[in-house]
């Protein structure tokens, strides 16, 4: 039987995914000659046993599309899966056993696992109960795995929002609102930082920082005295106010992550309260994980599928695929997951952003 490898993106979607799902394909039955499994919608399809060859044709054309042709899903936890009994009931279960002997059965030389830090900590699960040819790929557009530098989806994202500051500020200024723009990222501002720097905002909320009203309030109030009567504000979904706690919109379980959202209204409500300024929210949501990757995303996404595959024939398994200064590497997966990247309140990052004014609100 001829050599096989597998491929599987797990939890949230996000643009480049397609990228490395292609760049894997091409270089494992180009360069070595491998067939190529993908398993569908993250660890759910090792489950169900649910698989699709990937081949040159199949992957044509598929670099410039968001999303991931594979499915992906932030339930598949193999370790606390929703089974669906024959009464209907739902009950959570370990399925990782029979997914252990599903993999058995696809003999692959080598399994990569796309994923941010919920799927990376399963493939850890799984090297630790002796699934050990396993290599990842990190993707999140929250670009919060301290392994790399960069994420696949993390650039576009940030293409997402700064295009979205822009045509706010137009209609922010004819109106003389405040526009408060919520943005993803769940516990790290790296999204909503980098894209205020980019996108020209005037305050900045990050779960990093907690933010203080009245200085966010303060610094509408000295544009106003400068006579600059509107104002961009770029929220983090995870922000909260001092002595606040995040803004839950679905608490977590054994299944699934809390789903953060709401803290923009709340920030409105906020300086509704206390001001007369008019102000108006607007949730990017999933737009920000939609689409076509950047050029940036598409260049990552095939950088990291094509060290994947190599990480592979060299038997370097247990490690990511990773970005460190510019320079492809192999990280520990350990690394991936051991704890989240976030902003250093004091780094340079930060620094920027209040050196040109940015009001970050602590
Ligand atoms: O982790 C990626 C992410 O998009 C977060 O930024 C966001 O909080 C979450 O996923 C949203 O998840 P869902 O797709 O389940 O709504």
């Amino acid at each position: 039987m001829s050599t096989r490898i597998g491929i599987l993106t797990g939890g949230g979607d996000c643009p480049g995914l397609n990228g490395v799902i292609r760049a894997v394909t091409l270089h494992a039955r180009q360069t070595f000659g491998w067939e190529v499994v993908g398993i569908r919608n993250g660890f759910e399809g090792l489950y169900e046993e649910e698989y699709v060859d990937l081949t040159a044709s199949n992957v044509a054309n598929l670099l410039p599309r968001g999303g991931t042709m594979l499915g992906s899903s932030n339930r598949a936890n193999p370790f606390a899966y929703p089974v669906r009994l024959p009464d209907n009931r739902v009950e959570i279960h370990d399925v990782s056993t029979r997914c252990l002997a599903n993999l058995a059965k696809l003999d692959l030389h080598g399994l990569i696992v796309v994923g941010g830090d919920g799927t990376m900590s399963f493939a850890q699960k799984f090297i630790g109960r002796g699934a050990t040819r396993i290599v990842g790929v990190p993707k999140t557009i929250d670009n919060d795995l301290e392994a790399t530098d960069y994420t696949v989806g993390f650039q576009t994202a940030v293409e997402v929002v700064t295009e979205a500051l822009e045509r706010l500020h137009t209609t922010a200024e004819s109106h003389e609102r405040i526009m408060i723009v919520e943005v993803m990222g769940r516990y790290a501002g790296w999204i909503a930082l980098t894209s205020a720097l980019a996108g020209a905002a005037n305050v900045c909320l990050i779960p990093e920082i907690e933010y203080d009203i009245d200085r966010v309030i303060d610094a509408f109030h000295r544009r106003h005295g400068r006579g600059v009567s509107y104002s961009i504000v770029v929220c983090a979904e995870g922000a909260k106010a001092k002595g606040g706690g995040h803004s839950v919109v679905t608490a977590g379980d054994a299944t699934k992550q809390e789903k953060l959202g709401g803290a923009a209204q709340r920030l409105a409500e906020l300086i509704t309260q206390k001001t007369e300024y008019e102000v108006r929210t607007t949730v990017l949501g999933h737009v920000q994980r939609g689409g076509a990757p950047c050029a940036f995303d598409r260049e990552l996404a095939t950088r990291f599928g094509v060290k994947a595959v190599e990480l592979i024939a060299e038997g370097k398994f247990g490690h990511v695929a990773a970005l460190e200064n510019g320079h492809l590497v192999a990280k520990p997966i350990e690394k991936a997951v051991k704890k989240l990247k976030l902003v250093d309140p004091a780094g340079e990052l930060v620094r920027t952003a209040k050196g040109i004014g940015i009001e970050l609100g602590g």
